[in-house]
Formats: C-alpha cells, structure tokens, sequence
C-alpha cells in the first residue's frame, strides 16, 4: 500500500488555504488502526493542543480520489488524560480524538483529510492522507488475498535505531504492522509519548498500526497507582468493550518487568480480522488464569474462528513464553500466562505468538511444552526494534534449547509475515543496515498447522 502521504489536493488549493486550520486546531500525531473487520472500518487518531474545533475535527474520506463521492465522519468529543508523578509532577495531554470511518468498502484504497466535506471536489484543509482497507475474507477472490503483508516490531522507542526501523518497515509497503508492546519508551515522563507520535507519524497516518500494552506501558504512577493510562487513551484499537481498570496498591516501579495488575477489555486485550487472518492481542500484565475474563475471551475467541475464512491465527503478547536469553526469565506474569495459555495455542492450532520484552531476535521451531511438535506453534521474540536500552544481554546457555531455531542479540530491525496462500507463509527478520536499508538475516516457510 501507499505510505507516502498523497499530497493531491496541493493542486486544488493554495498552501495557504491548505493548512488554515483555527488556532490549535492541527491535527498533530496522526495514526490509524482498521476495525474489528479491517475490511468494513479503520478508526483515526490524532490530537490536538484545542477542543473547539467545530467541522475542523471531522474527517472527509474518498474512495476515487476525491473526485466523486466524499463521506464525512464526525468524531465524539475529545478527551484528554493526566498523570502525576513525583518524578515528573502533573502532565496533562494534549486534545485526544478519534473518529470512526464506517462503513467502508473491502479492498479499497481511500484518501482522508480533515475537514468537512465541501461540493465535489473538497477542499479540507489539510493534507490528504491514504491507507486501503482489507479484503473480505468470505468474498474476495483468493487472488486478492493473498499475498498479505504483515510487519511485526516490538521494543521499538525513539532512538535514532528506532527511526531506521520505522524507515525499513515504510519502504516494505505492509498492509499492516502489528507491534508486541513497549512503544515510546515514555516511562511516566508523558511529554515522549508525543515526541514518539511525532516519529511515527509518517508511517502510523497511512498504514494501520495495531499494539498491544508491554511494561513500559504499565507506567505506575506512585501517587494514585493509576496504570496504563496514556496506552488506553491515546491509542484506539477494535474494543470489545470499555477497559475495567484498577489503581495498583503495591510497591512497584513505573515500567516494572515482573508485574500483575488489572486491566482487562479496552485496548488491553481485543481481536481483529484482515483478509485471511484473524490477530489475537492480549495482555501479560492482567491475569490469565483460567475463569479470568481474559482466559475466557481467548478460549471462546479461538473456539469460534472460522478457519475456512481466516486460516491463518495469529497471537501477540509482549512477554514471551519461549525465551533462551538470560534477560526476563521466570517472572510472574510470563509463568501464568504461558501455564495457562499454551495448551489453547496447540488445541485451537495458533500459527504463531509473536513476543517483545527481550531485546533480541529468537525464532523457535513448532513447539508444544518445549518439545518439537509440528502441531505447535512457532514463536517469536521481536524486542529488537531499537530502544534505548540496547541489546539483550546475553543467552541463558551458549548450546541454544532444542525448540531454538535461531537468536540474535547484536542488531536491531523487524520481522516480515507474506501470507502466500492458505496453507504456507513466508517469514523473514530483516536486520537494520541503516535508516531505510535493511536485508533478510533469517528466512523461513511457513506451514499452516490447521491443515496438519
Ligand atoms: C486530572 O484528571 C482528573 C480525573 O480525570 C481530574 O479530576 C483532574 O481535574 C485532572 N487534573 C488536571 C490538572 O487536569
Ligand atoms: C501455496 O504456496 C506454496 C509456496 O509458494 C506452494 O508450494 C503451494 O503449492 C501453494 N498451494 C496452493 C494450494 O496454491
Ligand atoms: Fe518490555
């Protein structure tokens, strides 16, 4: 798809008239994510430092170049969050919006800008963005299907690594990314959130961009114990329902790594079909125990998927369950989850689990409790997307476990999905060279374990 933004109605409009937007009406720090079916809607994100933007906060989208049919979609009122600290004192953030487009059609590249829809052709006061909606599982032709292009990333922060990474994964023209956790960095000093927003923006404003929350998103605050904050109100993945949240009483950190709180719905953990996959996103920091509302969501999510539609099933959660670097063993939230969960990932035939929270790159074999079973699933570890803590330390054993199909702590760059058909996927790890230069360190096809 197109990442570059499509500057096309430069031609129709004067630079002036293009970004006369009312005094702190901008719209800043644009990202989007596709619905619960990308195929049928994508939600648009984006701040601004006002809140009475009047038709200045809708947004006009297109489907034929904004030559004939213009749909405008309001969004509801902002909101804003603020957190307090000791370190960082009281930070308030800036306008937060988003706006639903609904009702798209499948398969279809469209243009959005912001702005209220004016005679054909429009004229929003804004740059005009694009991004193209999925194929629809049950009636695209297989050729349309197919291939589908995934990034994976994981740990990415705001270094000058994490920019080559977002640079790489630009020029892979993806029809999504899906990121294991920990994306700013932030750690409670909230003034980062937007300067990461600021960095992705080139990519996140024209490909969907899907996460789920790692421990640099847990963001403790030590005077209310309030927790993920900023991840739940400042991106909008497909909810299920409204976040059920506590404040945490104990004693902890800002981003502690070992950690159990509660946090559940939300963006904390929600599903969502494109084309030929169907993604589970959950959470290691809320509990996963059978009987929680977790467990219980990912029992009857993955009974319920329709494999003839969405053979492929796929399953990101920041903390891993297979793991042979010495960094991050044996915490708590990684025993539950993966003594709870494993056993549905192999029962329900999950292709792969894709993981972050160790700097690294690790690709296991098809494993089932750590014995090679080619019914499992294959697991990933994507921690290397370049933060500023650098490089997992080192591995647990020099001699790598049996379900160890390849590791890497000393470069930085992202993992590629290519769904080729129904039955087998390509993957690849494409290591950082330099900011837009990348090559494919590790190579792997993929077979569909539903077929098995
Ligand atoms: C912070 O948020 C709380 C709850 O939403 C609100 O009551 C309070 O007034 C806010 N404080 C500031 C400084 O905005
Ligand atoms: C699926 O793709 C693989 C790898 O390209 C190929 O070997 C296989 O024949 C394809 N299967 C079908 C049914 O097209
Ligand atoms: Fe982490």
């Amino acid at each position: 798809m197109v990442t570059a933004r499509l500057l096309s109605l430069a031609g129709l409009v004067s630079l002036a008239q293009a970004f006369a937007f009312p005094e702190g009406c901008e719209p800043r720090q644009v990202h989007i994510a596709g619905g619960a079916d990308a195929s049928k809607s994508l939600s648009v994100s984006w701040v601004t430092d006002g809140s009475e933007c009047g038709d200045f906060s809708s947004v006009s989208y297109s489907s034929d170049g904004w030559t004939k049919s213009v749909g405008n979609a309001a969004p509801s009122s902002p909101t804003r969050y603020n957190q307090t600290t000791t370190k960082y004192g009281t930070y308030v953030s800036p306008y937060l919006w988003n706006c639903e487009l609904p009702d798209l059609a499948a398969d279809t590249e469209y243009s959005f800008a912001f702005g209220a829809t004016q005679p054909s052709p429009p004229s929003p006061p804004s740059p005009s963005y694009s991004f193209k909606t999925a194929p629809s599982a049950t009636s695209s032709p297989s050729s349309s299907l197919y291939p589908t292009k995934i990034a994976m990333v994981g740990d990415l922060g705001q270094t000058s690594d994490s920019a080559s990474t977002v640079a790489n994964i630009a020029k892979e023209e993806v029809d999504f990314i899906a990121h294991a956790g920990d994306m700013s960095y932030a750690d409670c000093d909230h003034d980062r959130w937007d300067s990461w927003f600021d960095m992705v923006e080139d990519v996140s404003s024209n490909t969907p961009w899907y996460v789920v929350g790692g421990n640099h998103e847990i963001e403790h605050s030590d005077v209310d114990g309030e927790i993920f904050v900023a991840y739940e109100n400042r991106f909008n993945m497909p909810k299920i329902k409204p976040a059920e949240m506590e404040p945490f009483t104990g004693e902890t950190s800002c981003t502690p790594s070992a950690f159990l709180g509660k946090y559940d719905w939300g963006n904390s953990f929600y599903k969502f079909a494109h084309g030929p996959s169907t993604f589970l996103m959950l959470n290691s920091y809320t509990d996963s125990a059978p009987g929680s509302p977790q467990y219980a969501w990912v029992e009857s999510t993955l009974a319920g998927i329709d494999r003839e539609a969405t053979p492929w099933v796929f399953a990101l959660f920041h903390s891993p369950f297979y793991n042979s670097f010495s960094d991050h063993q044996g915490e708590e939230q990684q025993i539950l989850m993966k003594s709870s969960m494993e056993d549905l990932f192999i029962k329900y035939r999950v292709n792969a689990a894709f993981s972050g929270h160790v700097h690294g790159y690790e690709r296991t074999n098809n494993v089932a409790h750590e014995a090679l079973d080619p019914a499992g699933p294959m697991y990933v570890i994507i921690g290397d997307g370049g933060n500023r803590e650098g490089h997992a330390s080192g591995f647990l054993d020099s001699t790598p476990p049996v379900w160890s199909a390849f590791r890497d702590n000393t470069i930085f760059g992202h993992a590629l999905v290519t769904l080729l058909n129904e039955t087998h996927a390509e993957f690849t790890w494409e290591k950082n060279v330099a900011e837009g230069v990348f090559e494919t360190a590790d190579s792997f096809i993929m077979e569909n374990q539903y077929y098995l």
